[in-house]
C-alpha cells in the first residue's frame, strides 16, 4: 500500500511509539498520585508540556492537553457560552469542529459571522474588521486549510482583533512539521493542535492559551490540567505528542523542502499525462505536500476507488454516501463549480514519500485515466 492522505492522519514516527510503549508499560501510575508512580508519570507529562513549549517558543504554563485538535476547538468556542460579549466571526471553510460547533451553539444564544473566501481559498483581513460589532468576543480562522492547504494572512488578521480589543483563535491542526508557527511573534491569543497530523498519536492533542486569558473547562471533575481538563492523563499520549512535536519542529526546514519537491514532482509528471488537471488553493501561499487537484472529466470517488484497488491512499473533499457524491464544503465556498467540485482529489505527502512512489502514483493515474478513455 502506497499512503498519500497525511492531512487525513500520519503514521506514528517509530521514535514516538517506542516511547510510547515504555511509556505505557513502565510509567503507568496515576499521574495525580502521591508515590513514585506516580511521580513519575507527573514528570513525564511535565516533560512533554515543556517540549512542546521549548519547541514553539512559549511557556510550559501555556499548555493544555486536550483529547485532540475538535476538543480543542471546542474548548475555546464553548467558553463563549459564559462571556458576556456573544458573537464570533470565523470563515466559511473552518473545519467542522469549528463550524458545526457554531451552528450548535447558536441554539444557546452565540451568534456568529462566517467571513466568505476568494477563489484560492484566502480570507481578506477587510471583510473580518467589518464584520466587527460590539459584541464580537472572538476571531476564529484556521492557520492552513485541510483540504486545499490555503495560508490564511493571520498577521493581519491578529493586528484587526488587538485593535478592536477582541480575542484571536486560529486553528493550526495542519501546520506543524509543514511551516513555521508563529505565537509569540503575532501575540496568538489562542491556537489547537492535534499529535495524528505530525507523526503523534491519535486522540490527543492541546490548546495553547496565551497569560491572561480565563477560560472555563469543558469538562469537569478532577483538577487535572490546572483544573482545565479533568480526567486522569492519557500519559503515553502525552509524552508521544512532546516527542513528536520536538520533532516536527526540528525538521521541519528539511521535511518542508522534501514535501515541496514530491509536490511539484507530481504537477510536473501529471502534467505530461492529463495537461488539463485544475489545482485548488492558492499558487503559492499553501501548505506543501497538500495538493488538491481537479480531473474534470473523472469523478473523484470513481479515481479514488481505482486508486485504492491499486493499493494507493488519496482522498476527496467530496463525500460519498449512498451512491451520490457529495460536494466538498470548502470547494463550494471557494466557488469551484459542482462538477469540479465532485472531481477533485486531495493528494497530501508525508515525510516517508518518495519521488519513485510518486512515480507510481502518476503510473497509477495513467493506467485509469487510459481505462476509462478519459485522457485529454
Ligand atoms: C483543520 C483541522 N481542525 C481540526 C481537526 C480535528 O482534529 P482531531 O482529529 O484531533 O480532533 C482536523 C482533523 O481532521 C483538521 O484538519
Amino acid at each position: 500500500m502506497l499512503y498519500f492522505d497525511h492531512s487525513a492522519t500520519t503514521p506514528i514516527d517509530p521514535k514516538v511509539l517506542a516511547l510510547m510503549q515504555e511509556v505505557a508499560n513502565t510509567h503507568f501510575g496515576n499521574p495525580s498520585s502521591i508515590h513514585k508512580y506516580g511521580q513519575k508519570a507527573r514528570a513525564i507529562i511535565e516533560k512533554s508540556r515543556r517540549q512542546i513549549a521549548d519547541a514553539l517558543s512559549v511557556k510550559s504554563r501555556n499548555i493544555i492537553f486536550t483529547g485532540g485538535g475538535s476538543e480543542a476547538n471546542n474548548m475555546v468556542l464553548q467558553n463563549l457560552l459564559y462571556s458576556d460579549k456573544k458573537h464570533v466571526i470565523t470563515s466559511s471553510i473552518e473545519h467542522p469542529a469549528i463550524l458545526k460547533v457554531l451552528k450548535h451553539l447558536k441554539n444557546f444564544g452565540i451568534s456568529y459571522t462566517t467571513v466568505p473566501v476568494d477563489k484560492f481559498g484566502m480570507v481578506d483581513p477587510i471583510n473580518i474588521e467589518s464584520a466587527i460589532r460590539d459584541d464580537t468576543a472572538l476571531i476564529s480562522i484556521m492557520y492552513a486549510n485541510n483540504e486545499v492547504g490555503t495560508i490564511q494572512p493571520i498577521a493581519e488578521i491578529v493586528k484587526i482583533a488587538k485593535n478592536n480589543n477582541v480575542l484571536f483563535h486560529s486553528d493550526a491542526v495542519q501546520t506543524p512539521g509543514k511551516i513555521q508557527i508563529l505565537i509569540n511573534e503575532l501575540d496568538i491569543d489562542l491556537m489547537s493542535f492535534s499529535a495524528h497530523k505530525f507523526y503523534g498519536p491519535k486522540g490527543v492533542g492541546f490548546l495553547y492559551i496565551r497569560d491572561g486569558i480565563k477560560l472555563y473547562p469543558m469538562i469537569i471533575g478532577g483538577g487535572q490540567e490546572k483544573k482545565l481538563r479533568a480526567g486522569t492523563e492519557n500519559t503515553p499520549g502525552i509524552a508521544g505528542l512532546g516527542l513528536a512535536m520536538e520533532l516536527a519542529v526540528k525538521n521541519q526546514p528539511n521535511a518542508q523542502n522534501h514535501l515541496q519537491i514530491l509536490e511539484n514532482h507530481f504537477k510536473n509528471k501529471l502534467a505530461e499525462i492529463y495537461p488539463d488537471a485544475i489545482y485548488n488553493g492558492h499558487p503559492n501561499l499553501h501548505l506543501p505536500g497538500l495538493v488538491s487537484v481537479t480531473i474534470p472529466s473523472v469523478t473523484s470517488d470513481m479515481l479514488l476507488v481505482n486508486l485504492d484497488m491499486k493499493g494507493m491512499a488519496v482522498s476527496s473533499g467530496s463525500a460519498c454516501s449512498s451512491g451520490t457524491v457529495k460536494p466538498s464544503d470548502v470547494l463550494k465556498a471557494m466557488h469551484i463549480s459542482n462538477q469540479h467540485n465532485i472531481s477533485s482529489l486531495r493528494i497530501s505527502f508525508g515525510k516517508g514519500n518518495t519521488i519513485e512512489q510518486v512515480d507510481k502514483l502518476i503510473e497509477a493515474f495513467d493506467e485509469i485515466l487510459k481505462k476509462y478513455n478519459r485522457k485529454k
